[in-house]
């Protein structure tokens, strides 16, 4: 058989003091340094823990943004004009999320024209930022804020151009979720909310800029950007990117954006997403988002795909050469019903987005490249999980789980991605897809454009299937997914024919029976390989990992999720060759999953320890804020 991969084919000092300023103060110079942290001080004015914003009282229903991109400042700078729609008739006050964003002067509109609007800022919290409460007594519909980013902005990143590929312009792009948007945008920064927006941007000649909305490829941007998201989307979907940036259509409706000198790969890697459309839309409806573009960002960005509307945001360590890796753009896909149009209500939630994405990924991914290829999927994920619940916490390895006081970007985890999807075939399983894909299908359509959270879906799942179904699915064996640890006994562990076979060869290398030249790994893609090297010791013995490098030369794989399983056992062996191909991975790729374990395993060691801070302080230039 061939192999798969083949087929696959600030705010100043004074006003951080939780001043209130109105917009007659007189202006205060900006703080030259981040104004110290102050005490932890929770979100409490709304329903959601990790925002701010009181939006059961006053909803944000539509902004307008308008910015000028500096990067000489490192700054965005302008206005946000929010619309706003009021549920409580005795509310006076709005409270939006801010961090690290230096305001200027805030208006509210009366009749056709603005007024000053009085404005206070509370106290820098270190995980939440700095509440802004914005008096309203008139209880104005639209407001306007004046404020710039500032350079340290956790939500964006500004790259000199020697961090970009074609070395002569600079870079900036945003990452916003879970909870960043707040940190270059006042808003109500939530998944609980949904706006829709438009936006001015301006940007240095020769540079395009794109965003979580209409992006035109023809635009050349005379007079700046202009961008329509007629969709309403929660804040963490709130996306832009500046760069030099070439476009090439993959089919009617998709395409993708790439420096110059990666757009060809990056054609050639992505030539499936229009089949991925068609499969998603043929299980779960019709794309209701209009195109779908990816943009490949350059290597500093800190995740592998991020769901941006109309425009994913994908790392280039994803162009293998092979395909191999694309199941990632099927999964950002998916979020286009699964987290972008049924969204998970608050960060407690996210498995609904992750879970229910990381199950719909799949199901394209067979459509796709086959069904065998989709096992091996499902049982690198279901290997994946077992092997890292070991490190979490009980109460994190519950789907729901408990956000109060925490930065989500702490408790990040394979459970929710995992575990969630794990849930959703097991049901799969047990209905017959003949019931569970409509039950799936309905879920989407029945909560289109809303922010929903557990609650919502069990009693979907009870009324539209438990309750039809009776004595098929037990009310313990849910709660059991949902609010209990570990994997529960009802998952049926997936099997794949392929994986079986590396772990029959696999058990034969380390036995000494097979020599690592007689295993079949020139035809393994790469999940195969993944797999070999996933069950492996954690530390081979440097004979066998010389053995395996003789054979495969993996120490030069230019797979970058190869790469990372290699140099995690060349750490624990102390195998010399990998220690140039490890520090230029690790100064060159920002994306976590493919560099925080490797430090983790570095440090394990007095003499690692030294290395990894020696490669960090090289690489930390060039890292995300994240
Ligand atoms: N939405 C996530 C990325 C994310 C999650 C950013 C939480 C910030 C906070 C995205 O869809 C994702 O899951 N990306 C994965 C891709 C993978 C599962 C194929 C990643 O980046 O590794
Ligand atoms: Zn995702």
């Amino acid at each position: 058989m061939r192999p798969i991969h083949l087929l696959l084919v600030p705010c100043t000092l004074l006003m951080l003091a939780a001043c209130s300023k109105s917009p007659e103060a007189p202006a205060v110079a900006p703080a030259a340094t981040p104004a110290p942290e102050a005490s932890t001080t929770m979100p409490s004015s709304g329903p959601d823990p990790q925002s701010y914003a009181n939006y059961d009282k006053v909803r944000v229903s539509d902004a307008v943004l308008d910015l000028d991109v500096s990067f000489e400042r490192r700054e965005l700078a302008g206005s946000a004009e929010l619309a706003l729609e009021w549920i409580d008739s005795a509310a006076t006050e709005l409270i939006l999320d801010t961090r690290d964003l230096e305001i200027g002067k805030v208006e509210r509109k009366v009749g056709e024209n603005w007024q000053p609007a009085k404005f206070s800022l509370a106290p820098r919290d270190a995980k939440f930022g700095s509440k802004m409460s914005i008096e309203l007594p008139d209880r104005a519909t639209r407001v306007r804020i004046s404020y710039h980013s500032r350079p340290e902005a956790t939500g964006l990143q500004w790259l000199e151009p020697a961090q970009t590929l074609g070395r002569d312009h600079p870079f900036m792009f945003s990452q916003s979720q879970a909870i960043h948007a707040r940190s270059w945008v006042p808003i109500q920064d939530t998944p609980a909310v949904r706006f829709t927006y438009s936006a001015h941007v301006t940007a240095p000649p020769g540079l395009r800029v794109l965003m979580s909305a209409d992006n035109d490829a023809a635009s050349t941007g005379e007079g700046g950007y202009n961008f329509r998201m007629p969709q309403a989307i929660p804040s963490y979907l709130l996306a832009i990117a500046v760069g030099d940036l070439e476009f090439r259509p993959l089919g009617t409706r998709a395409g993708v954006y790439a420096e110059p000198g990666r757009i060809e790969a990056a054609a050639n890697e992505f030539s499936d997403t229009e089949s991925m459309i068609k499969a998603a839309e043929e299980l779960y409806g019709e794309y209701r988002w209009g195109r779908y573009d990816l943009l490949v960002l350059p290597p500093s960005f800190p995740f592998g795909g991020m769901e941006n509307p109309r425009i994913t945001f994908a790392t280039p360590t994803v162009i293998a050469g092979d395909k191999s890796l694309t199941a990632l753009v099927a999964h950002e896909l998916a979020h286009s019903w699964s987290g972008n149009l049924v969204t998970n209500s608050g960060w407690k939630h996210f498995w609904l987005n992750e879970g229910f994405t990381s199950y719909v990924e799949n199901r394209i991914v067979e459509v796709v490249y086959g069904a065998e290829f989709a096992q091996m999927e499902q049982v690198l994920s279901q290997d994946g999980l077992i092997e890292e619940i070991k490190d979490i916490p009980a109460a994190d390895q519950r789907l729901v789980v408990d956000v109060i006081g925490r930065d989500p970007d702490e408790t990040f985890s394979g459970v929710p991605y995992n575990k969630g999807a794990w849930l959703l075939l097991t049901l799969e399983q047990r209905f017959g897809r003949e019931v569970f894909d409509p039950f799936l299908r309905g879920w989407f359509d029945q909560h289109a454009f809303k922010s929903v959270g557990t609650d919502d879906f069990v009693a979907y799942l009870k009324s539209e299937l438990l309750d039809n179904n009776p004595g098929k699915f037990s009310e313990t064996e849910l709660d059991a997914w949902l609010n209990q640890p570990g994997i529960p006994d009802s998952a049926v562990h997936s099997k794949s024919a392929r994986l079986a076979a590396v772990d029959a060869q696999r058990a034969e290398f380390q036995d000494g029976k097979r020599a690592a030249s007689a295993l079949d790994g020139k035809q393994w893609s790469t999940q195969e390989w993944l797999h070999f090297l996933g069950g492996l010791p954690d530390a081979p013995s440097i004979a066998q990992l010389e053995a395996l490098d003789a054979a495969f030369d993996l120490t030069a794989t230019g797979n970058a999720e190869i790469a990372f399983a290699w140099f995690k056992h060349g750490i624990a062996s102390g195998y010399a060759p990998i220690k140039a191909p490890l520090e230029k991975h690790l100064v060159t790729i920002g994306r976590r999953k493919l560099v925080v374990a490797l430090y983790e395993e570095l440090a394990k060691t007095p003499e690692g320890k030294a290395e990894a801070i020696r490669i960090f302080r090289i690489a930390e230039p060039g890292y995300h804020p994240l």
